[in-house]
């Protein structure tokens, strides 16, 4: 067992600018993040942490405001109360309003004193998307739309095809493309970016990665939590929008794409579009919409938004003709766990079905092998095998399992997706993020499906389910397969 993964190498001096910095996800994700990478060494002294905001705040205050967000970081530091004075004193607030552009110039004279060194200038864009391109046009105006900038997006980028197009023209008139880093915080997870390592480092697995051995996929991410303070966005979006032309299309795109020559930018979104654009249009058969009884209570009117979705997929291509790709998310689920699943053909002749052995033969033991990859929580990689059972007494057959936990075997903490992204966009690093194409390509995808679901309303489903039935395996001898409440560690 690893005591500690390894610390990553330090990044070059940047400067990072949080519009919005004061804000929500500022407080509960971006500031955390970079703090854990202050504490790990990889965020140095000469770091400069920017936070916009429209209404002056007092530092101190800020400090406070931050620090419960940063809980379980400050109780892993050691000498915590030393290393937070020292990560506050990396941050400073700039007052700015990006409606009236009042302050923009005095924090343009504060960030360009130092541009010579041509340091990386980030701006991570923690506002309504309706004030990406107003930011972008801002920064030029008050010329820190430089070379040695770049810009960081989060969905939702778009609410459709021609929205999302619309935002990324604005951006892109201003930044070039390989300035344009847009997040998908799934593609920071680490058990995601062990999908490609697990494909592209092993060979044993990506010469079974296909349809003569493969029979389909199930990629679940279900959450316990409902929509609570969010239930505004959340009724113009639905699951739809908010999971799955993001971080489940992605998702697909990692187990389906094919291996690129390189690990680079470039080779792998150009993978990944080709996934994209192989999707097979989807039939009204194919999609199963819910909403969780509670949720009109909770939004305080009626609604016909999905809480729940599931997706029977297709990818129309030589390596996936034939193989189902079946998605399914949703809130207030039984548990908090995402999964990929997947399900190998079953044996073609049973050398063992006709062993009478003293014990009788359940169908357990005649499970298709299945490579379980656990996304969160309790992050690792599973392969369910059958066995002889230890023993005389003939051959007990009997389901195992191969089981790779990632907390026994490395035995730190995972670091938060953000962290990882963060620390891309000032190594200049696109991999893990999405291209403008991706995007699009994923909204051209979606905006039909989400044209027919609307046409049926969602079933109700109770709280704590796998939500409502489908018929997506009526023709299959299976069916969907429940994450595990302790997958095995
Ligand atoms: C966000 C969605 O992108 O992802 C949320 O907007 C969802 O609705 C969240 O809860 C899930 O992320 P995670 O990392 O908790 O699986």
């Amino acid at each position: 067992m690893h005591d500690q993964i390894p610390h990553s190498a330090a990044i070059a001096d940047s400067d990072y600018v949080i519009f919005g910095g004061t804000g929500d996800l500022a407080l509960r994700k971006i500031f955390p993040a970079l703090f854990w990478r202050y504490i790990d060494g990889q965020i140095g002294d000469n770091f400069r942490l920017i936070a916009t905001s429209r209404k002056p705040v007092d530092l101190a205050e800020f400090s406070e405001k931050l620090r419960p967000f940063c809980a379980d970081a400050l109780a892993s530091a050691p000498e915590a109360e030393a290393v937070w004075e020292k990560f506050i004193q990396l941050v400073s607030i700039q007052i700015v309003d990006i409606a009236s552009g009042d302050g923009a110039e005095e924090m343009a004279r504060f960030l360009l004193r130092e541009a010579s060194e041509r340091r990386p200038l980030i701006y991570y864009l923690a506002v309504a998307p309706a004030l990406f391109g107003p930011s972008c046009q801002l920064l030029q105006k008050v010329g820190l739309a430089v070379s040695q900038s770049r810009v960081v997006v989060e969905k939702p980028l778009g609410h459709d095809y021609l929205s999302a197009e619309k935002i990324s023209q604005e951006i892109r008139s201003v930044f070039s493309e390989d300035q344009i880093y847009r997040i998908d915080h799934y593609l920071g997870k680490e058990t995601v970016q062990n999908l490609m390592a697990l494909r592209f480092a092993n060979v044993i697995f990506e010469s079974q990665w296909n349809n003569n051995a493969i029979d389909h996929v199930q990629i679940t991410v279900a959450e316990t939590v409902g929509v609570g303070q969010r239930a505004s966005y959340y009724d113009e979006s639905g699951a739809l929008r908010d999971m799955v032309q993001n971080h489940i299309l992605q998702l697909v795109c990692l187990v389906a794409m094919e291996p690129p020559s390189h690990f680079d930018a470039n080779q792998v979104r150009d993978e990944k579009l080709r996934v994209l654009k192989a999707l097979r249009p989807l039939k009204a058969e194919d999609i199963i919409r819910g909403q969780y009884q509670e949720y009109e209570g909770e939004l305080g009117k009626r609604s016909d938004t999905e809480t729940y979705v599931g997706l029977r997929l297709g990818i129309e291509n030589w390596r996936w003709a034939g193989v189902p790709f079946y998605v399914r998310t949703g809130k207030k689920l039984a548990m908090r766990a995402s999964e990929i699943v997947i399900t190998f053909k079953r044996k073609p002749h049973d050398i063992f079905a006709d062993q009478k052995s003293g014990t009788a033969r359940t169908d357990r033991d005649d499970l298709p092998n299945r490579l379980v990859i656990r996304l969160q929580p309790q992050e690792g990689l599973r392969l369910q095998l059958i066995s002889k059972e230890p023993g005389p007494g003939g051959m007990r057959l009997f389901p195992s399992e191969l089981n790779l936990s990632f907390d026994n075997t490395f035995g730190a903490r995972l670091p938060d997706a953000y962290e990882r992204l963060l620390m891309d966009t000032a190594r200049g690093n696109q991999t893990l993020f999405m291209r403008h194409d991706e995007v699009l390509a994923a909204w051209a995808f979606i905006d039909p499906v989400i044209e027919m679901a609307k046409k049926t309303p969602p079933s109700l489903y109770r709280t704590g389910t796998f939500g409502p039935a489908d018929s997506f395996f009526a023709d299959k001898d299976d069916s969907w397969i429940d994450p595990k409440e302790d997958s095995g560690r």
